[in-house]
């Protein structure tokens, strides 16, 4: 296979899909593989969602001060800093916060948040800023639809719901954060729920997107076939 990873051109990579798909690992193995920066986009939701229960904009019962919310956006500052072994850590206002966002206190909350369409706003425009210089992979939902809609490559990945949950109860019990099956496969159906249906910026493939569903790939399968795939993208410009 003829190996662009170290061309002059740089590209747009967007992927989108389901929550628990895969995505973040495969867009952050590829990103590493051909050195382009990765932006994890659902953690930039996941950041507003912790500020938001943090600072009592949102109750635990669901709850949102949008008024408040929309005041405190421009006051969320979120970035994104390698560790020593290169693993991103999403820092909130100057705070290391990756352990944090990844619980199911903020899990159960994000999609709410996620719809609230002055947070898509804010959060685009500085996803936008992310890719001004290519180079770049995203992941997220609609990176392929809004947030890059010119981007060189888009995937769309998919599994089926049983199996994303099987996914992410590994993950989450790999990381020592106590929970139970049932839970998480609630929280993965509801959240393909609120993803799909919501007003603004609804997950759905892009229409020039190329369809994945990686159920029955390895990691190494996946990572042969995005690289093939990056290659012939970047053969073909
Ligand atoms: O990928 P994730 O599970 O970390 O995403 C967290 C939430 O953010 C999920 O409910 C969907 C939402 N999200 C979004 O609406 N748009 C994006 N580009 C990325 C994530």
């Amino acid at each position: 296979m003829q190996d662009n990873s170290t061309s002059e051109k740089k590209i747009t990579i967007a992927i989108d899909g389901y929550s628990s798909s895969g995505k973040s690992t495969m867009a952050r193995r590829l990103a590493s593989r051909i050195g382009y920066r990765y932006i994890d986009s659902g953690a930039m939701y996941r950041a507003v969602t912790l500020y938001a229960l943090n600072n009592g904009i949102m109750d635990a019962d669901g709850t949102i001060r949008l008024d408040e919310l929309t005041a405190a956006l421009p006051h969320i500052h979120i970035d994104f800093r390698p560790d020593a072994d290169g693993t991103q850590h999403t820092m909130l206002n100057g705070m290391d916060v990756e352990s944090e966002i990844r619980r199911m206190r903020v899990s159960d909350a994000v999609s709410p948040i996620a719809a609230v369409p002055a947070v898509r706003h804010a959060l685009t425009a500085m996803q936008k800023a992310f890719g001004t210089e290519k180079g770049i992979v995203m992941d997220g939902r609609d990176i392929g639809t809004t947030v890059f809609p010119d981007a060189e490559l888009k995937i769309f990945v998919n599994a089926p719901a049983q199996t994303r949950a099987q996914r992410r109860f590994k993950e989450l019990i790999e990381k020592g954060v106590s929970v139970n099956f049932e839970d998480v496969l609630a929280n993965v159906v509801h959240r393909d729920h609120i993803d799909e249906t919501r007003e603004e910026s609804p997950l759905r493939r892009a229409d020039d997107a190329v369809n994945l569903d990686n159920s029955s790939m390895s990691l190494d399968e996946q990572d042969a076939w995005l690289l093939d795939l990056f290659n012939r993208t970047l053969s073909n410009l």
